[in-house]
């Protein structure tokens, strides 16, 4: 019997990755002889690294930290998404030898965004906090989306400038303002969707975890308040949006969306969801069981 077909994901550090998880359950469910392994890869070799995977037969190769934006020189071709991010997270090695790049961030958390809120960014005020990876793929899509305001603040102030700058250029009808953490009340006033990207909330430092992002009084009523951080899946950001009535968006989902988009080019097949969510957070009750 042949060997199923290679996927994984390439990551430095990798052991706490998730997303072999998530796609070998999908394989499971759909009956489809793939299968995915996280590979800890280092910056030095990320090349050979991907050179490799061609060379051994790979589907595809999900990117992650800290290689999203190394890995790009080495692509033939970037999907549009990943063009205007500068940013690859999914690699598909196609059968005539071709590395395409792929960026499904910013789609796999609009889609979410849409499943959970029947909402859209288009023509909304909008408010990223944070200015790394993650807010990079977001704030490019809210922009590609053509919201009516996009405020980038971070505790370094040069880079949110810096990331506000990047988008305008990336989506040149865009206009981003960028700023410091100071004053969130005025840039959180009369916002329709808030997004968190900073690791504020994330498990793993009890003073990280139970620190918000946003002082609660400062969340509208009726905004749509969405975080990047998944562990634990309900973050005092999210907490503190259920109390001031916000609509949440968990980064449960978008973790799972961004994965199922990418799985959806491997296979062709649409990724069970539903099922897939459910494992993982199984996986992540195990591990805030065992580890938190
Ligand atoms: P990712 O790729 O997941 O976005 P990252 O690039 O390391 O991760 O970005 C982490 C984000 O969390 C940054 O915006 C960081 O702010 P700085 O640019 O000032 O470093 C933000 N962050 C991390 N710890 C923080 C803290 N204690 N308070 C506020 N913001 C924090």
């Amino acid at each position: 019997m042949p060997n199923p077909i290679p996927l994984g994901v390439f990551g430095f550090p990798a052991g706490h990755i998730l997303s072999p998880v998530l796609h070998n359950k999908a394989a499971e469910e759909l009956g489809l002889d793939y299968h995915y392994l996280a590979y800890e890869v280092h910056p030095d070799y990320l090349e050979e690294a991907v050179r490799g995977a061609r060379a051994m037969g790979f589907r595809g190769l999900t990117i992650t930290i800290p290689h999203k934006v190394a890995v790009v020189k080495f692509m033939d071709e970037l999907s549009e998404d990943a063009r205007l991010m500068g940013a690859v997270n999914t690699i598909i090695f196609e059968e005539d030898g071709r590395l395409i790049g792929h960026n499904t961030d910013g789609i796999g958390w609009l889609r979410f965004l849409e499943e959970t809120t029947g909402e859209h960014p288009r023509e909304k005020k909008c408010l990223v906090l944070g200015a790394g990876g993650a807010a990079r793929a977001i704030a490019v899509k809210i922009a590609q989306c053509g919201a009516a305001h996009l405020e980038i603040r971070n505790r370094t102030y040069e880079k949110a400038m810096e990331l506000a700058h990047f988008v305008e250029k990336s989506v040149p009808s865009s206009k981003v303002k960028g700023g410091g953490l100071d004053d969130l009340y005025s840039a959180a006033d009369g916002c329709e969707i808030i997004v968190n990207t900073t690791s504020l909330g994330m498990w793993g430092n009890a003073e990280r975890m139970a620190t918000p992002p946003i002082p609660e009084d400062a969340i509208p009523n009726g905004c749509i308040c969405s975080d990047a951080v998944y562990i634990p899946p309900d973050t005092e950001f999210l907490k503190a949006a259920r109390r001031a009535g916000a609509q949440i968006v968990h980064g449960t989902g978008w973790l799972v969306y961004q994965a199922a988009a990418a799985w959806k080019m491997w296979t062709g097949v649409d990724m069970p969801t539903d099922i897939v969510m459910e494992v993982l957070h199984e996986a992540l009750e195990l591990r805030l069981g065992i580890e938190g």
